[in-house]
């Protein structure tokens, strides 16, 4: 099994180590062979951007160029990105810790260390995780990492199109609907507008999984730092993926349809901390608030 792990890590470094340079101490794309046709690399995606945050290699001039404006809009918008992938692998050890074994994530975003398949997989090799994401970059991205893995796999469809991702082939070719499914919906829901109907898409999510079944969800929020907030949205606005942040009341009727778990929507380091510590300095420099229902 390590080797080949070891042989799919070596393929993938090598694919992408000939595409990258490193630039101002990060690890930037040169060329672009890994690019799936019909990316438009003018135009900056949430998910390159993202991945430049975090220091990754998958992003372009125009990514790179936003997310400069949006380390000057939030300049501990890189401690932002870290703090929301650590709630992430938090939640999916939670759901772990209850015996969830299969994972539904949705607004995936392009591979980085720590992703959903790696911590669970470390627990139980025999759990099962289908990455969604909109975007094209992530996907490939995700599809050239997961060669090899029988147990996850990643699929490009919208997070606005339930049906289409809940009875997709490969969602049901590996997550059994009659088992409890972790779903997973992180740093994703502020790309969907209250005129879009979160709530009702939920629904959707909830009514297809059965009871046992958990929701994770962080995103932005206007309940604190908002000046910041607002010039963060204005900076996206010039992306594919415009920003809405939500107040913590909206946040909390995301959960509407899930008996939301203890400590409720918080801030992302007051979520079942590691440790004591993870509490010390500024509990809202990721801008960001985070919860786990349970679907009874
Ligand atoms: C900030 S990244 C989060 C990645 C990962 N979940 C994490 O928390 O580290 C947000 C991701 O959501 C994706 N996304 C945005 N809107 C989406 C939609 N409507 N459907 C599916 N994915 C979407 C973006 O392409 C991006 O990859």
């Amino acid at each position: 099994m390590w080797l080949r792990h070891t042989v799919s890590a070596l393929t993938l470094w090598v694919t992408w180590r000939s595409q990258v340079k490193i630039e101002k101490g990060c690890l930037v794309a040169e060329t672009a062979g890994w690019l799936p046709g019909g990316v438009d690399m003018e135009l900056p995606s949430a998910a390159r951007v993202y991945d430049y945050l975090l220091g990754g290699g998958h992003n372009f001039a125009a990514d790179r160029a936003i997310g400069e404006k949006f380390l000057s809009a939030m300049p501990d918008a890189r401690i932002s990105a870290r703090t929301n992938r650590a709630f992430l692998r938090r939640s999916v050890l939670f759901m772990m810790q209850r015996g969830i074994r299969q994972f539904l994530d949705i607004g995936s975003g392009i591979p980085t260390v720590g992703n959903v398949h790696e911590v669970a997989q470390r627990v139980d090799p025999e759990t099962k995780v289908v990455y969604v994401d909109n975007e094209a970059v992530a996907v490939a991205h995700s599809q050239i990492m997961l060669k090899g893995n029988e147990k996850a796999t990643a699929l490009q469809e919208d997070l606005k199109n339930p049906l289409e991702i809940l009875h997709h082939a490969e969602t049901r070719r590996l997550l059994d609907f009659s088992q409890p499914i972790g779903l997973l919906m992180v740093g994703v829901f502020h790309f969907v507008p209250q005129s879009m109907d979160p709530q009702a898409l939920l629904r959707v999510y909830h009514d297809h999984v059965t009871p046992g079944s958990y929701l994770a969800i962080s995103q932005f929020t206007s309940e604190f730092k908002n000046e910041q907030m607002q010039r963060v949205v204005k900076v996206m606005s010039q992306s594919r993926d415009p920003m809405y942040p939500r107040p913590k009341q909206e946040i909390e009727a995301l959960f509407q349809d899930f008996e939301l778990l203890e400590p409720g929507v918080v801030r992302l380091p007051e979520w079942h901390p590691d440790s004591p510590t993870d509490l010390d300095g500024d509990l809202e420099v990721s801008g960001m608030l985070a919860g786990v229902g349970y679907r009874r």
